[in-house]
């Protein structure tokens, strides 16, 4: 039999206010206690406003502590909830499965301890990017990939195939400790993709808006360019297909 405490991980979306699914909606107002990780303050306050009893998640990263010990205290936090019997909802940004290793790992904890826990998706970046530009994931296939990971390790591209770089904006920090990359650090993944794509290659810089009215950032650029753009938390790199006619 389930314990009392509960758990259930939720998505936000990506655009404030619009991309909530009603499902996660309810499942906000009806907990006990709201954890949030989002990606800016105005989206934490509109959550304040569905229920007022939140947790901030954001106030365990700090410069120059591996994020891998934030994830640590973030599930740690949610599962003294849990574990005191609470119906706890977690909020993350965008969809909560995405390239989000907090929300997996504390559903796995909760279940093993015997709690009900679940995950409601939402709406993420990488589905305002096949909105925004206009691409179809079956038409030639896609290949995601943590940008830092795709540096350090031997993945098998297929260059006839999308590829989505997540993470640039934080491309090359092994220690998992920086907020930000350097021109160096972009340069040696530009020199590591000409061994795939040629240096004219278009690439496309994409930031989804995530308020309504605004516009999105969809900045291309050859290849080449690539160690001198403006990156930042929210950039994700778009390599279209090599042979895409
Ligand atoms: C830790 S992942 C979280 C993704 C999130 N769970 C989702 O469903 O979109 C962070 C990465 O997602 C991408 N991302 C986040 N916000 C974005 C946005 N507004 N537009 C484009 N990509 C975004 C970037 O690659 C960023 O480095």
């Amino acid at each position: 039999m389930n314990k009392k405490g509960r758990l259930v991980c939720v998505g936000t979306g990506i655009k404030l206010m619009v991309h909530m699914t009603p499902i996660s909606k309810q499942q906000i107002e009806q907990a006990d206690i709201v954890f949030i990780a989002v990606a800016s303050s105005l989206m934490g306050s509109w959550i304040k406003e569905l229920n007022p009893n939140i947790h901030d998640l954001g106030q365990y990263y700090q410069p120059g502590k591996s994020r891998l010990e934030t994830y640590k205290e973030m599930i740690a936090a949610i599962m003294q909830e849990v574990r005191a019997g609470k119906n706890v909802c977690a909020a993350f940004y965008g969809h909560p499965g995405v390239f989000a290793l907090a929300p997996h790992r504390v559903i796995e904890i909760a279940r093993k301890e015997g709690y009900e826990a679940h995950m409601e998706p939402g709406i993420s970046a990488e589905d305002c990017l096949y909105a925004d530009l206009a691409i179809d994931p079956g038409k030639f296939g896609c290949q995601h990939y943590e940008t830092t990971q795709y540096m350090i390790h031997n993945k098998n591209i297929e260059p006839s195939a999308y590829l989505i770089l997540w993470q640039i904006g934080i491309a090359g920090d092994q220690e998992l400790t920086q907020f930000n990359t350097t021109e160096e650090k972009l340069e040696a993944l530009r020199e590591k993709l000409t061994t795939l794509y040629p240096e004219s290659h278009e690439v496309i810089l994409y930031e989804s808006s995530t308020v309504l009215f605004k516009q999105s950032r969809i900045e291309k650029i050859e290849l080449q360019q690539l160690a001198d753009v403006e990156t930042s938390l929210e950039t994700t790199l778009v390599i279209p297909p090599v042979r895409n006619k």
